[in-house]
């Protein structure tokens, strides 16, 4: 049985990640919920746009020239009795292995629409990752400042495309110019809009009741009657809001604002500290371990390098799973086998890196990485665990990289090998020759792996084009069946990143004809950590 202190700790404990397409508003209602947890003194400062503020999530060139978030931050803030952390998901349009396992990371996910657009790609592809694990959805209709698209039909959009009941929790009040504000269905009462406001915390403004005559004179008599109309329609077509069905991933309660004028925020971080999950347990490959347990188990769900160029280490995020962190505790790093000694974790309250004295089943700590840590890693207090469910991907796209001053060849590959640890890229290198391939799901990771060798390494590579079309991990049980298969296959055999045999085809006939060749060899599109 887990001690009071321990379940309060729990209890308390919300994290979650923001799922969008690019634009709808990601990176606002972060500040925003930042500004809430008093995090922040003025939001703002995440994306410092056009001014000389650099987002504390974005450090590297790139990403302030692009304006885009290759990489993902946590944060953590206090918000009425819950302290809430907050993942960060990269925010570009490639699809990429570091989202997919922030999100194994979180016990809930933030959909921010753009209701001018609605539905848009990428909420509907990093939808379909959360509902590999059923996570819990919320979901905040953004823009509400603009003309947008009718709200009856975004919650239509959002069931049919998405496949995910909506439950209204509030109901907007006129939009763009004749933005009102919204009606909280829960609480009975109608929170009116202050344009301009979006910096600071407003005081509320709020009328009890529906049929309240303060209504006709906030918002006018035609727009309270079309209020009390639409209302009695929604209600009639849309769900209740059902606890159960929200934690089976099956509903989602909808709420109505503005990011940037900061409304609407606040009903969306009520919602979910009332209705998301504490930390849930996990499976590992021996038995599910309970957030309930007091023995401190977590895993790595990704490494990321110089996220301060002041201190040019590389941090290994480890969620934990039960337990609490002290600092200087010893803990067991299963893989290798080995206690490591924890003396300085740090965590991301307010964007800000600082020594934490503990933390607990939810939250997030980064661990300093000498290269000892890869993604994917259990840490326990000494049972051997292995948190499950943190793949790897087989890459789509393939260069061979050269370097443009050949004495860098040790730098070289010492960097690849760096960044496909942190999961950043995939390398490749043939068993026959010493070429390194770069493998990866994206696009854009091509370009952040030149930029990061050349500021992080200080080699300066370029891409040639390399005939792989496909890449498999290959296993068998039977060492004498694989030897036989690594001698007959020898040209398209390569190891990745962590050593680990992969087949490069080609052609998608030539994977075909190998498995065909090989009935004994498994051919696996994903790898497990
Ligand atoms: P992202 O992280 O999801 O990519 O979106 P981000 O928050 O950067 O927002 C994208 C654009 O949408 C920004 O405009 C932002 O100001 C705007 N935006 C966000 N929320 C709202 C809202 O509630 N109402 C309106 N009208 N706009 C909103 P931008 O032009 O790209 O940046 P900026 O130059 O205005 O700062």
């Amino acid at each position: 049985m887990a001690s009071k202190a321990y379940l309060e700790q729990l209890n308390k404990r919300r994290t979650f990640a923001i799922i969008s397409h690019p634009d709808a508003g990601k990176t606002t209602i972060t500040e925003k919920v930042l500004l809430f947890g008093n995090a922040l003194q003025k939001a703002g400062t995440v994306k410092g746009r056009g001014s000389n503020q650099h987002a504390k999530s974005d450090w590297m060139e790139m990403e302030k020239e692009r304006g885009i978030s290759v990489t993902t931050s946590v944060m953590q803030f206090p918000y009425s009795n819950a302290l809430v952390n907050l993942l960060d998901t990269p925010g570009h349009e490639d699809f990429s292995e570091d989202t997919y396992r922030t999100l194994t990371a979180v016990d809930a996910c933030l959909m921010v629409i753009d209701a001018a657009k609605g539905v848009e790609d990428r909420t509907r592809k990093l939808m379909e990752v959360t509902r590999l694990r059923d996570t819990p959805i919320l979901t905040f209709m953004n823009k509400l400042d603009r003309d947008i698209r009718d709200p009856m039909e975004l919650l239509d959009e959002v069931e049919t495309e998405l496949n995910i009941a909506c439950a209204p929790i509030t109901w907007p009040i006129g939009c763009g110019k004749e933005f009102k504000g919204v009606y909280h269905i829960q609480r009975d009462e109608t929170i009116l809009y202050r344009s301009g406001m979006g910096h600071t915390i407003q005081e509320k403004r709020v009328i009890k009741g529906l049929d309240n005559p303060e209504l006709e004179k906030a918002i006018g008599e035609g727009l309270a009657g079309q209020l009390r109309e639409e209302l009695e329609l929604v209600m009639g077509a849309s769900h209740e809001f059902e606890q159960e069905a929200f934690l089976a991933g099956q509903l989602t309660p909808v709420f109505f604002g503005t990011a940037l004028g900061n409304f609407g925020v606040d009903h969306m971080l009520d919602g979910l500290v009332a209705w998301a999950p504490r930390p849930q347990n996990r499976e590992t490959d021996e038995r599910e371990v309970s957030a309930e347990e007091e023995k401190f188990s977590g895993f790595v769900f990704k490494i990321q390098a110089n996220m301060d160029p002041k201190h040019r280490d590389r941090i290994a995020f480890c969620r934990i799973v039960s337990g609490k962190y002290q600092k200087g505790m010893k803990l067991f790093q299963t893989r290798i086998g080995k206690d490591v000694r924890i003396s300085d974790a740090l965590t991301f309250m307010a964007g800000d890196r600082e020594a934490v004295e503990e933390a607990y089943a939810g939250d997030i700590i980064g661990l300093h990485n000498h290269g000892s840590i890869q993604i994917g890693d259990t840490f326990t207090e000494g049972e051997k665990l292995k948190f499950s469910g943190i793949p790897n991907f087989a890459p789509e796209l393939f260069k061979r990289i050269r370097l443009r001053d050949p004495m860098k060849q040790k730098q070289l590959q010492k960097g690849l090998i760096q960044l496909a640890e942190e999961g950043a890229v995939q390398v490749f290198r043939p068993l026959v020759n010493n070429d390194l391939i770069v493998g990866a799901v994206g696009v854009l990771q091509f370009d952040v792996v030149v930029a990061r060798l050349k500021s992080e390494y200080n080699v300066d590579a370029i891409y040639e084009p390399v005939n792989v079309s496909t890449a498999r991990w290959v296993y068998c049980e039977d060492g004498k069946k694989l030897d036989e298969f690594r001698r007959k296959a020898e040209v398209n055999l390569a190891l990745d990143g962590g050593d680990n045999l992969t087949y490069i085809a080609p052609t998608m006939v030539n994977l075909s004809l190998a498995q065909e060749r090989h009935p004994d060899i498994r051919f696996h599109k994903t790898r497990e950590h």
